[in-house]
């Protein structure tokens, strides 16, 4: 099997999870390389939904070993909780079944309270971030004040490891925020004791990642967050503080990217939006809020009502650049059911190229005709209605890249497969 990134291409949300459920019992690993529980994967199997934060979307398969790998920020509480909602639904996760990367940084207590002190303090310049600790985990880490996850496996190393960077969070918690300080004590039994329980899963996941490589079983990396949040390439600042490209698939998970085969770019046929920053598409009033409706936009972290908009070709031209997409799954089709008339945007105005900034820009628009079915029952692009097939053939045009799975609903099987590496 070749070993596949999936990224979204968007802001977020694109159905990554979905995407993956349906690759990965082809697939002998899915890999978290990056961004933490800020993301929501939904996963809708046989009418059960589920929502996962941190654990791969290739947990529900039995075959696939499911990593957590280095470049993720990992909250300790959030992942056995997301352990323990499995177990309470019947669905054991084993060591080996999961593995978490011993190099994967943890979020500690200082760095959710921080993420909501700042949003506070920035008042309405804030960013909108999902309050998960994410920005303070990865400042931590490139300033080299980071907690591993092996940290915690040790008591004294984690002792040793608070004493260096606590003093200093709760100063600023304290001085600066006029929050109340954390008990290092408290924080330290807190943190072991989720360390004896994290422990089974902790392995070398970049030789095992490795191991797998060489076997040719395939290894999916699992995007979270979109390309448009992503800290380089993102609508900056208002992003999220990883790299979400597919090029941080290597770097978060220590797989070379000469073993890369295939990135495919997950869109959405609209765009949404959470949280501030620029959005040229973005639909307000009624044609806004229809698609929310219909598309059941509301954050799947958060439950924040999500921003909607129109399929911006433009913007996902460029994600293709950038992640090096080698082709597209086009999710959410059925919801745009019942319009008229559908805008694309096809550029922006005065300008050639992808502009520096997306404030201000404007789109240039192109009408397509809608279509009135309901497509959740449509196995085949040829059942999908005339006008429906034309959109679809239109954004592969617009982009220049095949869509080789279109889904038209949330489950598992409402799902067009086309290109060999989405059939089974
Ligand atoms: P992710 O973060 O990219 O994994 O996406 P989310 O799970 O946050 O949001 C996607 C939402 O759309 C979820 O509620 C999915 O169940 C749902 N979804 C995925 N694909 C489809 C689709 O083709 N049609 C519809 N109606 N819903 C979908
Ligand atoms: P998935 O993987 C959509 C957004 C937040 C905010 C910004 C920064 O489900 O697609 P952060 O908490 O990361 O510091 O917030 O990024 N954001 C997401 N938006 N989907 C996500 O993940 C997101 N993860 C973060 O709303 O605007
Ligand atoms: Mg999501």
């Amino acid at each position: 099997m070749p070993n596949v990134v999936v990224v979204g291409a968007q802001w977020g949300d694109e159905g990554k999870g979905k995407v993956v459920d349906v690759l990965s019992p082809k697939m002998a690993a899915v890999v978290r390389f990056q961004g933490g529980n800020n993301a929501g994967h939904t996963l809708k199997v046989d009418g059960e939904t589920l929502i996962l934060h941190l654990l791969p979307s290739g947990i529900l398969h039995p075959t696939s070993t499911n990593v957590i790998g280095n470049g993720v920020v990992l909250d300790p509480r959030v992942l056995l909780a997301e352990i323990d909602a499995l177990r309470a639904r019947g669905r054991e996760v084993r060591p080996g079944h999961l593995v978490v990367s011993p190099h994967a940084h943890v979020i500690m207590p200082y760095h959710t309270r921080l993420d909501a002190m700042r949003e506070q303090h920035l008042g309405r310049a804030k960013i909108g971030t999902t309050g998960r600790g994410i920005g303070p985990a990865y400042e931590d880490k490139a300033g080299r004040r980071g907690i591993w996850v092996v940290d915690l496996l040790d008591p004294a190393r984690l002792r040793e490891r608070l004493e260096a960077t606590l003093p200093e969070k709760n100063r600023m918690i304290v001085d600066w925020y006029g929050g109340e300080a954390l008990d290092p004590a408290a924080v330290l039994a807190e943190y072991a004791a989720y360390g004896e329980r994290i422990a089974p899963y902790v392995a070398d996941a970049v030789h095992l990642l490795h191991t797998i490589a060489k076997g040719g079983g395939g290894i999916l990396f699992e995007g979270a967050q979109g390309t448009f949040l992503d800290v380089d390439h993102g609508t900056y600042p208002y992003v999220t503080s990883s790299n979400t490209v597919a090029g941080a698939a290597c770097a978060g998970s220590g797989v070379g990217p000469t073993l890369i085969d295939e990135v495919v770019g997950i869109v959405k046929a609209y765009t949404t939006r959470v949280g501030a920053g620029p959005f040229p598409t973005e639909a307000h009033g009624a044609v806004g809020e229809r698609l929310r409706t219909v598309g059941a936009e509301f954050g799947a972290t958060t439950g924040r009502p999500r921003r909607c908009g129109w399929f911006d070709a433009a913007l996902v031209r460029h994600a293709a650049r950038v992640n090096g997409l080698t082709r597209l799954a086009l999710t959410k089709l059925d919801v745009l059911s019942g319009l008229d008339s559908i805008p694309v945007c096809v550029g922006y105005e005065g300008t050639e190229a992808f502009p520096g900034s997306l404030e201000g820009v404007t789109p240039i628009y192109e009408d397509l005709p809608g279509w009135a079915d309901d497509l959740r029952e449509c196995r085949s692009v040829d059942t999908l209605p005339r006008n429906c097939r034309a959109y679809v053939h239109r954004l592969e045009e617009l982009i220049g890249l095949p869509i080789d799975l279109v889904s038209v609903g949330p489950g598992r099987h409402e799902t067009i497969l086309r290109g060999d590496l989405f059939r089974p």
